[in-house]
């Protein structure tokens, strides 16, 4: 039996998704198996090199999960020809110059969105790994969630008849920072520093809208920071100047030609009044389903029930109850890791991932034209992007 051994050189693994999802949840676990196995009984091992700034907080990090490797040194990495993958959570910011030189450097490239700050810079990106022809995936997690993945599959078996929309629902309180600290970091409200609702968020829902339901013709958003003080990992007060809220409508066709409007409240400000942190409804001539992270209920047409609007008497129907639950009927394992896999093989089979970069680009896109249909009070269409 042959072993392929893949070296990843991870930047950013001090960061909240870096080390929690990439290192711990995804790359760790998938060399503590010893890797996996293809179809033609290769076994693909990974071997991760940590990559950071502050060399004491990445050796105390290689040393916790006894990753032999590791180096304050980017450039190392980048000339090293024993690296196959680079890797990449750190800032939004930082991150165009160092996927334009690893992927110079002939690495498979593997990262975080958004792969850039702004359209043109993103779509500089996806032309340059068609140049250099190097597998290069973007993190799209949300649709391998088992939530979306059932979502998903009831898509596929027409179970929704016609769809008519989607309404889905982000967000939760994150702290200010003064009586408690916050539980995310200060850059996300810093529009110097990349941060905001739109730009975190809008790619996000790029992909899921057309993963779920098809292409993102139009947009009309309002992106609002309803907190504008908060305090910082220091305790310092600071001005928020992002957008902590953003309420979209986006205009989708499905692949059969049909409309579907979709809204998306995401907010830093809310309160959670839901089962999940993330739920999206789909409703359709047929049926309808709501999806969370984890689970996904549904309700048939001849399931429906027929309620009559009457605001004197009080609710007699027990909702909630009238749902079925959709089975996971398949081992639905950690989203990151999922898709860590599949970009793995690829690297491997030397194709292309099926989320790359110019996936990632159109998700950029949605999150500009969302930040410009909001300042300037109007919809905007979303021209095809072309490289
Ligand atoms: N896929 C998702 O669901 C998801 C969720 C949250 C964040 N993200 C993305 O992941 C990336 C990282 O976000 P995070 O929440 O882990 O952020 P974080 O602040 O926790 O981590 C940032 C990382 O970048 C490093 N870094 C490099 N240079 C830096 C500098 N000059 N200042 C500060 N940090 C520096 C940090 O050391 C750290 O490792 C962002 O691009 C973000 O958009 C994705």
């Amino acid at each position: 039996m042959t072993t392929r051994t893949l070296r990843i050189a991870m930047n950013g693994i001090t960061g909240r998704m870096g080390y929690r999802q990439h290192l711990v949840r995804s790359v760790l676990p998938i060399r503590d198996a010893g890797g996996f196995l293809l179809e033609d009984g290769t076994r693909v091992q990974v071997e991760p090199i940590l990559v950071g700034r502050r060399e004491g907080a990445v050796r105390e990090i290689a040393e916790r999960h006894g990753v032999e490797h590791w180096t304050t040194d980017v450039d190392s990495v980048m000339n090293d020809p024993s690296v196959d993958i680079y890797f990449d959570a750190q800032l939004t910011s930082l991150r165009k110059a160092t996927l334009t030189a690893a992927m110079k450097a002939g690495k498979h490239v593997y990262t975080e969105k958004p792969t850039a700050e702004s359209l043109e810079e993103a779509v500089e990106l996806a032309r340059l790994g068609q140049e250099t022809g190097v597998t290069a995936g973007v993190v799209h997690d949300k649709l391998y969630l088992p939530g979306l993945v059932k979502l998903r599959r009831l898509v596929d078996q027409g179970f929704f008849g016609r769809i008519l929309s989607l309404r889905g629902e982000f967000g939760y309180w994150v702290f200010e920072g003064d009586v408690q600290p916050a539980q995310r970091p200060s850059w996300n409200y810093r529009k110097e520093d990349g941060g905001g609702m739109v730009v975190d968020m809008f790619c996000h829902w790029n992909y899921v809208l057309e993963g779920i339901l098809g292409k993102v013709d139009a947009v009309t958003a309002k992106a609002v920071t309803h907190i504008p003080t908060r305090w910082d990992e220091q305790g310092k007060e600071y001005t928020a100047t992002a957008d902590d809220a953003a309420y979209g409508i986006f205009e989708v066709t499905t692949p059969d030609g049909d409309p579907v409007v979709a809204q998306i409240n995401s907010s830093w400000a809310v309160r959670v009044f839901r089962d999940e942190l993330v739920e999206f409804q789909v409703d359709g001539t047929r049926g309808s389903a709501v999806a969370g992270l984890r689970n996904c209920v549904a309700q048939e047409r001849a399931h429906t029930p027929k309620p009559v609007w009457n605001p004197d008497l009080p609710v007699t129907e027990p909702f909630r109850d009238q749902w079925l639950e959709v089975p996971n009927n398949a081992d639905l394992d950690n989203g990151f890791k999922l898709q860590w896999e599949e970009f793995l093989r690829d690297v491997v089979a030397g194709r292309p991932h099926r989320y790359g970069l110019l996936s990632a680009a159109r998700g950029v896109q949605l999150a500009e034209l969302g930040l410009q249909s909001s300042a300037e009070g109007r919809r905007l269409e979303i021209p095809e992007l072309t490289l």
